[in-house]
Formats: C-alpha cells, structure tokens, sequence
C-alpha cells in the first residue's frame, strides 16, 4: 500500500472512531424503554408547564458548550469547582426539577444505567417534536462529568454579541455558521426575560437612539410588555410555542428578539444572511437542517467508555452519596 494510501486509510479509520462513540442502540439491553419513558415524562411536564421543552433544550445547548455533553451543567455542588449553575450563561436558567422527574423515572426502570447527559440529549429531541418540530435518531453512550467548569459557562454565546464573536464561538466547539443559524432556531419557541434585549430600545450601543434593526411598532409592544427586567416575553411573537420556521421570519421583518438573533439576517454581507433566508423559505429546509445541527451538538466531546460515571441524582456526583456508579460497557 502506498504511503498516501495508507494515511488516506487512517484518516478514514480516525473519522469513523471519533463517530462511533455515541450509538442509537446503546441502551438497548439495559434500558430498552428509555425512549418511551422520557417522552412520557416530558409529555408530561408540558401539560404543566408550556415551556418545559424550551427549558430541557437549553439545557442541552448549556451542557454540550462547556466542556463537551457531559451532563456538567446540572451540577450544584462539584467537589473542587465551581457550578456552572452560578456562571454568567447560566444566571437565572430554569428546569432543573424538570431534568430530575425525568431522572427519578429513568432510574425507577434502569437504576444506575442512563447518564444524565444523555437524558438531556434525549429530552431534547422529545421537547423539539412534541411541540410541532422535527424528530430525529438520538445518540447515546455519554457519560456523566464529576467536574464542571464555571469559566466555561461565563463564556457561553451572550445575547449582547455581534456576528464574529459567536461564530467564534460555535466554531470552538466545532459548529459552523449553519449550525449557528440552524440551531438559533430553537428560538421559535419558549421566553427571554426583558434585561437581555431592553439595551435594544433606546441609546443602543450609546448611538443615542434604538437598535436600527429592531422594527419600530414590534420595539413598542416590547416596550409595553417589559414592565421590568425580570419579566419573560416569547421569543416568537406569531405562534409562541410550536417549534415552526417563523423565528426565521421574525427575522426577514426585524422581529428578532434578541440582538444576537438578529444579527443573523442583519449583518451585511455575511454568510449567515442566505443561510436565514433559506431556512424562512422552506420549513422541511430548517427541520433538516436542525436534525443535523443537534446530531452534531450532541457529538461535543462526549465522556464514553469508563470517563466519569452514570449519575443517580443529576445536581450531584456520586461518591457524595457513597455510590461509585454503574459501569455500563
Ligand atoms: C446563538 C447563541 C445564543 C444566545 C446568545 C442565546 C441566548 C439566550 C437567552 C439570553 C435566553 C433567555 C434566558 C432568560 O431569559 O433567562 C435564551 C433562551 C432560550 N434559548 Fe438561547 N441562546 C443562544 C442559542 C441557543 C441554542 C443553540 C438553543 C438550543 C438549541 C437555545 C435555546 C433556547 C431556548 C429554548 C430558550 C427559552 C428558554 C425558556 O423559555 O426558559 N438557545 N437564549
């Protein structure tokens, strides 16, 4: 074999490794109800709670960009760190009880087998399709961290951003501009409370006026219906909890929430421009799209194998409570 052929061979078998972590059937001798659990458990949590889904996805996203979908972000007390709970990104953040009612059902069928990550994972999905969007073939095998990273979660995507600094950050982990836009989507359903985007209505950027990309009659609903900062509006105004394609166009109108959605469609001259207007066009477009971007989210550095432990009880690691953790492989 010739030498490029060799490394041509290597290359492949490094490609398909670094994606055979993570499988459909993972748990299917240990847990084989795991999917029909979680979905009812998040069914569930909707009938109570509209924006349940919303929380559980946001999870995910907060787990899988601070050091990988490792379940780190549900920690409230790692021994030697810091919460993530308590980072910037995560000030604030809602649905922890949700991921443990889940957690509580998972371990009532499969004690000490389902990491907390992947549940997450799998919350995901069942949050995104219940309410009206996609679904798609979740992967598991993550297993849970027993460290967290709180300088990661200050770092996490800000509301406040221009376009450059949170493709940076997408592309740190491995995410390119069409995830960015694709999986920004997810803001079609659920709320923002009024601090993350009020900066926008007047003085914006100490211009001495409003953000010019915000739509005039939309900032005054918006001024209206912020009557402090700790109050939540839907980030889509049109149909504010189905998982549908009109965050892309809220976008085309100027009716992005936050500046960092905006930005998507209202950065002249970047990629990201046709990218918003493919997605508005089309919503099989944007749901496939998604599918793909939330595959490869769900991919960030995984802990698999014998790293970390499968968690009992999601805010904590084990050998707080004596427990080392069941050992799946
Ligand atoms: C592009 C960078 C992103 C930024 C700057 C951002 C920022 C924010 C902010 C500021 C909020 C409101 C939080 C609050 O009021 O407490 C929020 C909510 C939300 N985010 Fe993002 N986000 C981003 C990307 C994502 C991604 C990738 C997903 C999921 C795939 C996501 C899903 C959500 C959901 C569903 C909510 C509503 C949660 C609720 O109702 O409680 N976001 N986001």
């Amino acid at each position: 074999m010739g030498s490029f052929t060799f490394f041509l061979f290597f290359v492949c078998i490094l490609f398909v490794t670094s994606y055979a972590q993570l499988t459909e059937n993972f748990y299917e001798q240990t847990c084989p109800r795991l999917p029909n659990i979680v979905r009812r458990e998040v069914k569930k949590a909707i009938e109570t709670d509209i924006r349940a889904g919303a929380k559980l996805i946001r999870f995910h996203f907060h787990d899988c960009f601070v050091q990988g979908c490792d379940g780190s972000v549900l920690l409230e007390d790692p021994p030697g760190f810091e919460s993530e709970l308590n980072g910037l990104g995560n000030l604030g953040i809602q649905g922890l009880e949700i991921v443990d009612a889940i957690k509580a059902a998972v371990e009532r069928e499969c004690p000490g087998v389902v990491s907390c990550a992947d549940i997450l994972a799998q919350a995901s999905k069942d949050s995104v399709d219940v309410q009206g969007g996609p679904s798609w073939r979740v992967l598991y095998g993550r297993r849970d961290s027993r460290t967290a990273n709180k300088t990661g979660a200050d770092e996490l995507p800000s509301p406040f951003e221009d376009l450059p600094p949170l493709q940076k950050k997408f592309r740190d982990v491995g995410l390119n501009s069409t995830d960015l836009v694709a999986l920004s989507g997810a803001h079609t359903f659920g709320r923002s409370r009024c601090l993350f985007f009020s900066g926008r209505f007047s003085n914006f950027s100490g211009s001495g006026q409003p953000d010019p990309t915000l739509d005039p009659t939309y900032r005054q609903e918006l001024e209206r219906a912020c009557t402090g900062p700790e109050t939540r509006v839907n980030f889509d105004p049109t149909t504010p909890d189905t998982f549908d394609k009109n965050y892309y166009t809220n976008l085309l109108a100027n009716k992005g929430l936050l500046q960092s959605d905006q930005v998507l469609f209202s950065t002249q001259g970047a990629e990201t421009v046709e990218i918003v207007r493919r997605m508005a066009s089309r919503q099989e477009t944007f749901f496939r799209q998604f599918r793909l971007s939330m595959i490869k989210m769900g991919n960030i550095k995984p802990l698999t194998g014998n790293q970390g432990e499968i968690r009992r009880n999601c805010r904590r690691v084990n050998d707080l409570g004596g427990e080392t953790g069941h050992d799946v492989m």
